[in-house]
């Protein structure tokens, strides 16, 4: 159990700030699943929030709400055997592609060949307006979306380019017709307008971190 504790601890190191270990980054689909089956073993042990987080804060209760919730994130999560030793689905989890796991959770929306178009044809004025190299596209074209200043400047420029982005580095009602034919949409656009209050220290920041925010979280992806 130890191990998998500490790796969870770290992805919730916002929580607490355990120990001087190095952390490390889960795959936010990774993230999502232990965010969603945290929720489920509170939903189901009626917990309150509070054992969740001493639990991730390396605290364990003995009372019997703290250890069924133990049991039920162990259970759900199938990443622990009987012993406590891994077992190959974590392995799997981290072998793969953050981007890959995320298709395979969430229910896509292909992008219309007249918008793609519309992308491609800014990313190709971007590059040369940011002097970006092939593989800051590259990386946007793979919804990864990077944080180093020429990959921000570029997505700054794109989302200005195709008219989704304001000067501001928030998003526009623009990209939700994207959704149109989702029944998610409204959960989209909740997700959308959540994430487009984000505020970085300049527009190219805001940008960045608003667009990362929405895809993180929005129930449906758009996928090229
Ligand atoms: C995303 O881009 C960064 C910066 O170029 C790179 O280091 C990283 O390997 C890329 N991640 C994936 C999953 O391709
Ligand atoms: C995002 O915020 C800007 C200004 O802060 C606003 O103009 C725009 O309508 C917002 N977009 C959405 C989708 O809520």
């Amino acid at each position: 159990m130890f191990y998998i504790i500490v790796i969870f601890s770290l992805f919730f190191s916002a929580y607490a700030q355990i120990d001087s270990r190095p952390v490390i980054h889960l795959p936010p689909a990774v993230a999502e699943v232990v965010k969603q089956i945290t929720a489920d073993c509170l939903a189901e042990t009626k917990a309150e929030p509070e054992v969740a987080k001493r639990f991730f804060e390396l605290k364990f209760d003995k009372d019997e709400i703290s250890k069924k919730f133990l049991y039920c994130l162990t259970r759900k999560t199938n990443y622990v055997d009987e012993d406590g030793h891994f077992n190959d689905g974590l392995i799997t989890l981290f072998d793969s592609s953050d981007r890959k796991e995320d298709v395979q959770k969430r229910p896509v929306v292909p992008l219309p060949t007249i918008v793609l178009n519309e992308v491609k044809k800014a990313a190709s004025e971007c590059i040369k307006e940011t002097g970006a190299n092939k593989e800051v596209a590259d990386n946007f074209f793979n919804l990864n979306f990077s944080s180093d200043l020429p990959s921000k400047k570029f997505l700054y420029c794109l989302c200005r380019k195709t008219n989704y982005g304001d000067e501001d580095g928030h998003l526009n009602d623009g990209l939700l017709t994207l959704f149109g034919e989702s029944d998610r949409k409204d959960d989209v656009q909740k997700v959308l307008e959540s994430c487009n209050k984000t505020k970085g220290k300049t527009n190219v920041d805001t940008i960045h971190q608003t667009v990362k925010c929405f895809y993180k979280n929005t129930p449906v992806l758009l996928v090229i």
